[in-house]
């Protein structure tokens, strides 16, 4: 019989007992549980609710039964609804009249938040360890490759030259963006409920901020109705994870990319690929398609959540048991995937003549060709037009701007000058964008320390 049998006459059907059950999912939950108790317990002690001696122990049994759940010794009886109502019967078994007190002015409703949030923060700090390091990963690979250079694109199609750096740190940065989504997250976690009991308080004289101090959560939620129904920190962690793997599988994306035999920019090491069953010479990029592909079930992770809690009334409702399925699962995900990028990104080789090779195909010198005439005075329009006739005649000839003679670029424009062909090329050209935030190396080093400074300030936040 369950613990709240007292009122009913039949046991529930074997089926709706399995269907109504939260004890597969939420025993991940069990240290966070078993935290909350103690502490609900110690603060019942000090108000005078219960005597030291049931405090003495509820703690000290609590205290077994965690060793016992993390030595493997502890058996979880599929029976039990949930890990609240494991803990507590398995409580009771061990030490009786004492542990049946410790529900006093508790309920679970107040109860599984409260271990929800504790959870939730400790996968937010979690995350944002691996998302530093993922990010020391990129900064490590932007210095490694500081000159290497490469097409930058718009459209897939070649535009300007950039070197590897900056196309590594703008990874960082999206990252840098995730990591403060993760912190807010948390700290939207950080509001302890322990005290709203079923919906309305209770009637004992609990003191909630030593609880809240005890369980290091930074303050306490100020309406019962809302402390048991809220999920929006859930909401917070999951849209923070899923925009995360978004910017994963965009890196994942160009991983695939890269690795093709068509671009051949980088290799991936063995470790992260893996060979086909039948065609003996592939080598693919499973673990990039992998993280991106996980993006889909994160996402759908949150929009699970987002539709379980629409439209439910105050205050709990049984439909915020399936709460911890998603999050648990986005986190897991998420940071499998942080470790696994990480690993990618560190053990790739870049192959740097793969990557300046294209960088002599499809005209990416052309705006800056077009830049040197307006600077000379020709209105950049005109400029415009300039280039793409001299582009025009290098289609004509398949070659590329370079290939043209100083002939050739004065047919066009009697502003061009010897100083055109060094002009063109494109180390200068991605050098000469010495504005902040651009490629040039100079100013890619200020970009370098501000990307560090970035991770320094997150790393003392952990
Ligand atoms: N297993 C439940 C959950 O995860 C715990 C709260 C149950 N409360 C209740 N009144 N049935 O939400």
């Amino acid at each position: 019989m369950a613990l709240w049998s007292g009122r009913f006459t039949e046991n529930v059907s074997e089926f709706t007992q399995r269907f109504g059950a939260s004890l597969p999912v939420d025993k991940a939950l069990y240290a966070q549980d078993i935290a909350g108790s103690k502490a609900h317990a110690r603060m019942l002690g000090a108000r005078g609710v219960i005597s030291p001696d049931d405090v003495d122990l509820i703690v000290s049994g609590l205290d077994r039964i965690q060793a016992r759940i993390e030595s493997g010794e502890f058996v979880f009886d599929i029976n039990d609804e949930d890990i609240h109502m494991s803990v507590e019967k398995a409580l009771i078994a061990d030490i009786g009249e004492a542990g049946a007190r410790l529900h006093t002015g508790r309920s679970r409703n107040d109860q599984v938040v409260t271990d929800t949030r504790l959870f939730a923060k400790t996968r937010c700090t979690d995350l944002m360890a691996a998302n530093v390091a993922l990010r020391q990963a990129l900064v490590d690979a932007a210095k490694r490759h500081f000159d290497v250079i490469l097409p930058g694109y718009t459209h897939m199609q070649h535009a300007q030259p950039v070197f590897l750096p900056h196309h590594l740190l703008a990874y960082a940065w999206m990252f840098a963006r995730d990591f403060k989504r993760l912190a807010a997250a948390r700290d939207a976690a950080d509001v302890c409920p322990l005290g709203s009991a079923a919906l309305a308080g209770t009637t004992y004289p609990l003191d909630r901020s030593m609880t809240a101090s005890e369980l290091g959560f930074g303050g306490i939620t100020a309406n019962s109705l809302d402390a048991v129904s809220d999920r929006d920190f859930l909401l917070d962690l999951s849209y923070a994870a899923s925009v995360s793997c978004v910017h994963l599988s965009r890196l994942s994306e160009e991983l695939v990319l890269w690795s093709t035999s068509e671009f051949g920019f980088i290799t991936l090491s063995d470790a992260f690929s893996t060979g086909s069953s039948i065609m003996p010479q592939k080598k693919n990029p499973d673990f990039a398609e992998l993280i991106r592909g996980k993006t889909g079930r994160v996402v759908g992770d949150l929009v699970a959540l987002l539709v379980t809690l629409k439209s439910l009334p105050l205050a709990y409702n049984k439909d915020l048991q399936e709460d911890k399925e998603g999050m648990i699962d986005a986190a897991r995900t998420l940071e499998d995937c942080y470790s696994c990028m990480t690993g990618m990104i560190s053990t790739m080789t870049v192959n740097e003549d793969a990557m300046s090779t294209q960088v002599n195909k499809g005209y990416l010198a052309a705006t800056d060709v077009a830049d040197y005439l307006a600077k000379k005075g020709l209105p950049f329009r005109r400029a415009h037009e300039v280039v793409g006739h001299l582009v025009l005649l290098c289609d004509e000839r398949s070659c590329d701007l370079e290939d043209l003679s100083l002939e050739d670029f004065k047919a066009e424009s009697d502003l061009f000058e010897e100083d055109i062909i060094e002009a063109l090329d494109a180390r200068s050209i991605a050098d000469a964008r010495i504005t902040e935030g651009g490629t040039g190396r100079e100013a890619i080093r200020k970009q370098l320390v501000l990307v560090e400074d970035s991770l320094a300030a997150d790393c003392s936040s952990l």
